[in-house]
């Protein structure tokens, strides 16, 4: 038997240090759940640990090398669950998946990095899958209140309308928070490779990125302009930044259960600013300041000034009391073939990225420990497809999070 349930892997990263507390605050150092912190550095390590005061003191400490295999497979070997917030992944994180996927080695993350994900699974789908492993991307806040949101609604449509959703829209109606420096090092990256590879740029375009190639649909997807007039919120909308990860992993989700929302389900995110002439102006706001703030990163002299003195360095984030300020409020709009609709309300109670993200991720890893799986076997699944209500339970019991239908 392992030695560990779960080893959190970059237990030194700003993040990574948030995970570590809220597994500490939930399971103890000694207790039922056998976890470890991992990362390359012993003195970092130690002084996290210290950090996270006297309770901690028996935290194992497990050193290893994302570029290392020998010390990299010593300690997938010596755990049942990895949970890695080792980033950039697309830099960082291949040979970890290859390991888990080889080892039968269940794994979760945070990367929100599409054109690395597409090609891990191209990679080694089909070995997680024989060996048993279950490989879960996207576990924080790209993209667990999407699609564990899309999941609920679906569940609840059949429940109360007898049919799915073939039209789903998320809207971000509220949310309070911020970027740390890993995230910003992780979107720099995708827009390097994006820049240097067609590949990359066609992927990144594909709403079905994450699908398997046999079957996919051809349903062209919305696209949210800079500023549109919704018709599922009735208001005004512009686009989310994180939607084009979270559609991706929505539309797995969606191919992975066999596309049982119809062949022609489609699913956009987006912010809602509300009504009026005031609502036009925030999404034309909105619309201008995310076109504009892409634009600066992706014209060198701009990036740098923005990565010299805006944007947060690596190992920088929210403040603690911003991660205690902040929350978040999703709305999911759901049409059936018949336009029946029903709406879906996801809350978090911190900062969407890192105080709430660290207890959704926590919380996958869990799971992961004990067991629980709604899907046979082993593959590159999505959170929702990975745990199903299980997860839904965990999240509202652990994780702050709430999923509530309004009538
Ligand atoms: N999906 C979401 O909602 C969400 C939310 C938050 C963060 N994220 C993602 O999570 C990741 C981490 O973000 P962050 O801000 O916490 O990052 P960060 O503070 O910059 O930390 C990066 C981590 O990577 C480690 N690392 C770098 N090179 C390594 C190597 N060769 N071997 C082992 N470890 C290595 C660093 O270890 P050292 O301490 O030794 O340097 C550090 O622990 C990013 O990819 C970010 O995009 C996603």
């Amino acid at each position: 038997m392992p030695r560990y349930d779960i080893v959190v892997f970059g237990a030194t990263s700003f993040v990574g240090r948030l995970v570590c507390r809220h597994l500490l605050a939930r399971h103890g150092a000694q207790g039922e759940l056998r976890w470890a912190m991992a990362a390359r550095s012993r003195e970092r390590l130690e002084a996290v640990r210290a950090e996270l005061g006297p309770d901690a003191a028996a935290v194992p400490l497990v050193m290893a090398d994302s570029g290392d295999e020998v010390s990299l497979g010593a300690m997938v070997g010596a755990t049942r669950v990895v949970l890695s917030t080792v980033g950039p992944y697309a830099l960082y994180g291949s040979l970890l998946v290859r390991l888990c996927a080889e080892q039968g080695v269940d794994y979760c993350d945070l990367t929100g990095e599409v054109p690395w994900m597409a090609r891990m699974l191209a990679a080694h789908g089909d070995t997680a899958a024989r060996s048993g492993a279950r490989i879960v991307h996207c576990a924080g806040f790209d993209s667990v209140p999407s699609d564990v949101g899309v999941h609920v609604l679906q569940r609840e449509a059949a429940t109360r309308l007898g049919a799915p959703c073939t039209r789903v829209g998320m809207r971000l109606k509220a949310a309070s928070g911020a970027f740390s420096g890993g995230t910003v090092a992780s979107l720099l990256n995708v827009l390097r490779e994006a820049r240097a590879d067609d590949e990359t740029r066609a992927l990144l375009a594909d709403p079905y990125a994450l699908c398997p190639r046999e079957g996919r649909p051809s349903t062209e997807q919305p696209e949210v302009g800079l500023t549109a007039r919704d018709a599922l919120s009735g208001g005004w909308i512009a686009p989310f930044i994180m939607g084009a990860i979270n559609t991706r992993v929505v539309h797995r989700s969606h191919a992975l259960r066999a596309h049982a929302w119809g062949a022609d389900f489609r699913y956009d995110e987006a912010v809602m600013t509300g009504g009026g002439v005031r609502g036009w102006m925030g999404a034309a706001g909105m619309g201008a300041g995310l076109g504009g703030f892409m634009a600066a990163l992706s014209v060198p002299p701009t990036r740098w000034l923005l990565e010299r003195f805006v944007l947060p360095a690596p190992g920088e984030g929210p403040s603690p009391e911003a991660q205690e300020r902040g929350f978040f409020d999703i709305r999911l709009f759901g049409l059936t073939a018949d336009d029946a609709s029903l709406q879906l309300r996801v809350t978090g109670d911190r900062d969407p990225g890192y105080g709430s993200t660290c207890k959704m991720i926590g919380e996958v890893a869990v799971a992961l420990a004990d067991g629980i799986g709604e899907y046979p076997g082993g593959g590159f699944f999505t959170p929702s497809v990975a745990l199903g209500d299980a997860l839904v339970e965990r999240l509202e019991a652990h994780a702050g999070m709430t999923f509530e239908v309004i009538d």
